[in-house]
């Protein structure tokens, strides 16, 4: 795996204490309303971040698991986002946060979020670990962000490229010869 990795983006020391900060800005929000909390991992990519995070979350909270797919293995646009597996828990009157791996085009946060929304939640919030700026639709407001990247490609600490890399532990770039 080792070989693949062209350079590294974020080192698991940034990250941690990234996600540390992240989680601080959380509860912050939160405070009042913290034991009602849903958050909403959109899987498979935001599972470590996700883990990481709510470790850092000092107050009661549910988990309610979402499957939502969009690339199809490739790392080039296309496709509409698919729900493969729908929301696991109730949450209309409780406050939902949506976590996901990356902001990249939005398709996919907008495609979750609308989902949500028609549930009737008392607030619903989204939390990034990255995202691509240069992409992101002015319209589409993520209220937590880890780090605002350029728009690369990226691996490791949950993030695929044909579902391989999501166990490398730090934030990376594969070299270009194995995607383009
Ligand atoms: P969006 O719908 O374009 O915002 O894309 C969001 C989803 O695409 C993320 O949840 C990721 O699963 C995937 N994705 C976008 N950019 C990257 C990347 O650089 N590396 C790995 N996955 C990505
Ligand atoms: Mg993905």
């Amino acid at each position: 795996m080792e070989r693949d990795i062209d350079r590294t983006l974020y080192s698991r020391e940034q990250i941690e204490r990234r996600v540390q900060e992240m989680a601080a800005e959380i509860a912050k929000v939160y405070h009042d309303a913290a034991d009602d909390l849903v958050i909403v991992p959109v899987l498979t990519g935001s599972i470590i971040f996700v883990a990481d995070l709510i470790r850092h979350l000092p107050f009661k909270m549910r988990i309610g698991l979402m499957t939502v797919s969009r690339y199809r293995g490739a790392t080039t646009e296309g496709g509409a986002t698919q729900i493969l597996r729908d929301l696991t828990v109730d949450i209309k009157n409780r406050h939902v946060l949506v976590v996901d791996d990356i902001l990249d085009t939005g398709n996919t946060l907008r495609a979750v979020s609308e989902q949500l929304m028609e549930r009737e939640p008392a607030s619903l919030r989204l939390c990034t670990l990255l995202r691509k700026p240069s992409k992101a639709p002015k319209d589409l407001t993520a209220d937590f962000v880890g780090f605002d990247i350029d728009d690369v490609f990226v691996v490791g600490y949950g993030l695929d490229f044909n579902d391989h890399y999501r166990n490398w532990p730090d934030l990376a770039v594969l070299r270009p010869e194995l995607y383009q």
